[in-house]
């Protein structure tokens, strides 16, 4: 009995003392184990720290975030705000018109690149030859893929296709946050290679080959 009443006391006492009266006031900070976040150490705005080398607060993007105001590292000439770039949105600037042809210099680079891009991200969906009979298709998980080899699409502006590819369209997905904008350029430089290869005919080559073929 006497130790129970000495353990009981002692608990009491331990209660008590951490957790104090209730509705007791009291003007000394409370003993956080985990400080609140108001409590933590942290960086305030525009005043000088120890933390970083630089001694501000406010530090650069980490490499690859793209600030809204950078013109394409590709794209030579007058720098825009993001959104006044026909390379970033496909839409001439101050309008809602979809630009008509890709506003990168179409080189041999570019469709390699666009090539790769392409069979990385498209052709699951639109076939190699982009004509809508890719895997997708072939198990049946997909049955209505866009054959890009279709009049309506080849009489597509760039800008549209850009924009299609950017933001999606019903079942096939946004490729914008996962395809860099360089990189969408070079995709629909090589849907359009891809529906010259269907479209074209001898007669659009120079005539030296045309020879030569016959
Ligand atoms: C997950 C499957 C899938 C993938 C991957 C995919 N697409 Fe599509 N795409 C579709 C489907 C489905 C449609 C038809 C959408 C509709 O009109 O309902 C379509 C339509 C299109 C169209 C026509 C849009 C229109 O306005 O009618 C274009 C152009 C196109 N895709 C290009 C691409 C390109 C370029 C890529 C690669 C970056 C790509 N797609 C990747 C499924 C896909």
């Amino acid at each position: 009995m006497r130790y129970f009443l000495l353990i009981f006391l002692t608990v009491v006492a331990v209660v008590f003392g951490i957790a104090g009266r209730r509705g007791h006031l009291s003007r000394k900070p409370p003993i956080l184990i985990i400080p609140d976040l108001n409590h933590q150490f942290k960086l305030r705005p525009e005043q000088p720290n120890g933390f970083f080398a630089n001694g501000l607060s406010s530090q650069l993007p980490p490499p690859g975030t793209i600030p809204r105001s950078q013109p394409m590292p590709t794209l030579n000439g007058p720098v825009y705000p993001y959104e006044d770039s026909p390379a970033n949105t496909g839409r001439t600037t101050g309008t809602t018109n979809f630009v008509d042809t890709n506003p990168l210099p179409v080189t041999p680079a570019l469709l390699r690149q666009g090539r790769e891009q392409f069979e990385i991200y498209c052709t699951p969906c639109h076939g190699a030859l982009g004509d809508g009979n890719g895997i997708m298709k072939k198990l049946g998980v997909m049955p209505a893929v866009a054959n890009l080899h279709d009049k309506r699409i080849v009489e597509m502006t760039d800008g549209e296709i850009f924009n299609t590819v950017t933001h999606g369209k019903n079942l096939m997905g946004a490729y914008g946050p996962t395809v860099p904008v360089k990189e969408r350029w070079a995709i629909i430089a090589y849907v359009r290679a891809l529906q010259l290869s269907w479209l074209g005919s001898t007669n659009n080559l120079p005539p030296n080959l045309q020879a030569a073929l016959k």
